[in-house]
């Protein structure tokens, strides 16, 4: 039983307990005490029904001559006492007959009603997360951070921290948030990877959980401008170990957040079935995925064609060996095809792309020569370079990202829906 006591006046006997402990059946015909928000409201004669929110659910409150029951507005936070019964007719099959009741905090006529635009919704998102629909996507959230820990514990990985201000890009300089840094100027970080790639000569296998930044100038549904990114680096790995390690991890996450979201999920009407995933997952190169959309060899895949190639194959799809001009100047040249990389894309279902992997250059000079090809300067480079200087390891890592991972989870069709407060380029508030 989960209670929370918040003064000393809470006795043993007097504790609050949580809805579900209700739903669970555990407290049927005794007298419970709980606080929470009305979400519901509904007088009939003599009685106000209320329907009480906490973190666990939702159960029906009737309240016969209890002062101050009429009184209760709509996301009012109350206190009650009162009796267990099972109801059949009541949601969740339980009703509380209230004894006493107190108004906590007495609400002002909530501005959010039924069939409201999303645009109003992001408006008030400071009072839109607590509804339901966004409860059960944190939730899922949690979970999912949870796993990513869990995941890596069971396997020895070190979690590490980077700078969130960097002097260099990692992924190109055109999404680069420029900022003032006393008097020089620096970036936003987009990855911790070149950082990582020095930390993996000591730790040898990191990871981290943290905020990347963008200026994407696209208005996307799976785009932000801040997103939480789940990054991996480890020394030694090679392709083959990358692409299998990735499937392991999704997989992971996937049968954690079924397995401890079943609630969640249903309430967001999915079926934690839709989470169990086939392995091995299907491995496209890249000039088979344009051979398929009938495209020429460096065509770059949109967004839609991604979405088409999943939909095809029906879950989800490791796009590799793209060409080398397309890709990041990190990227190991495949030794049996100098036009390509040894890179990859994961794309799921209803999402497309979630994470972008690759082993990395470990040689110098062919990092030299790929920093050359992308017209990067090497002055910016420089300790990056030292890496392959003092015994260099061949090594691989990805960037995850994590609202997007959730939005497969949760089904959500906005990315914008799977992070508490967005950012985007039309929006910093609230
Ligand atoms: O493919 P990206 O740009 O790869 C990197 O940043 C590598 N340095 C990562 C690494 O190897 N350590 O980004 C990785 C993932 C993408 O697959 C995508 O899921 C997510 O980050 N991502 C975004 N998510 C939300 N909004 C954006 N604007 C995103 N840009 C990338």
């Amino acid at each position: 039983m989960s209670s929370i006591s918040t003064t000393k006046k809470d006795s043993a006997t007097h504790q609050f307990i949580q809805i579900s402990d209700i739903l669970d059946g555990k407290f049927t015909g005794k007298e419970v005490k709980l606080h929470g928000w009305a979400y519901r409201v509904r007088e009939q004669k003599d009685l106000v029904f209320i329907i009480l929110r906490d973190v666990s659910g939702v159960i029906q409150l009737a309240c016969k001559g209890i002062k101050d029951a009429s009184a209760v507005t709509i996301e009012s936070s109350i206190e009650i006492e009162g009796l267990v019964k099972e109801d059949k007719r009541a949601p969740g099959g339980y009703e509380i007959s209230v004894q006493k009741l107190k108004i906590i905090g007495l609400a002002e006529r909530f501005p959010i009603v039924k069939d409201q635009s999303e645009e109003f919704l992001r408006d008030v998102r400071h009072l839109w997360i607590r509804s339901r629909y966004m409860t059960s996507i944190l939730k899922i959230r949690s979970e999912a951070f949870q796993a990513i820990r869990q995941f890596y514990k069971e396997r020895d990985f070190y979690e590490v921290q980077s700078p969130s201000f960097t002097a260099a890009a990692c992924e190109g300089g055109s999404t680069l948030f420029e900022v003032k840094y006393f008097d020089k100027k620096a970036y936003l970080t987009q990855s911790w990877q070149l950082y990582a790639e020095a930390m993996i000569f000591g730790l040898e296998r990191i990871y981290c959980l943290a905020p990347s930044f963008r200026a994407e100038k696209s208005r996307t549904r799976r785009h932000l401008a801040e997103y939480w990114h789940h990054e991996m680096e480890a020394a030694w790995m090679d392709f083959d170990e990358l692409l299998k390690f990735e499937e392991e991890l999704i997989v992971y996450i996937a049968d954690h957040v079924a397995e401890t979201c079943k609630k969640e999920l249903k309430e967001l009407g999915k079926d934690p079935a839709d989470l169990k995933l086939k392995t091995p997952f299907v491995r496209m190169t890249y000039k088979e995925a344009i051979a398929k959309l009938g495209k020429k060899w460096g065509y770059d895949l949109t967004d839609e064609d991604e979405k088409k190639l999943v939909e095809e194959i029906g879950g989800p799809v490791f796009l590799t060996h793209f060409p080398r001009e397309m890709k990041a100047f990190y990227m190991k040249v495949d030794p049996k095809d100098k036009k390509v990389v040894l890179g990859a894309d994961l794309l799921m279902p209803g999402v497309g792309e979630v994470i972008g992997a690759s082993e990395r250059i470990s040689d110098s000079k062919e990092l030299e020569e790929s920093l050359k090809m992308f017209k990067l300067c090497k002055e910016d480079y420089g300790w990056y370079m030292d890496l392959r200087k003092y015994g260099s390891v061949p090594h691989s890592g990805f960037g995850l990202g994590v609202e997007r991972v959730v939005m497969w989870l949760s089904g959500a069709k906005h990315i914008m829906d799977t992070i508490p407060f967005p950012r985007t380029m039309d929006r910093v508030t609230p």
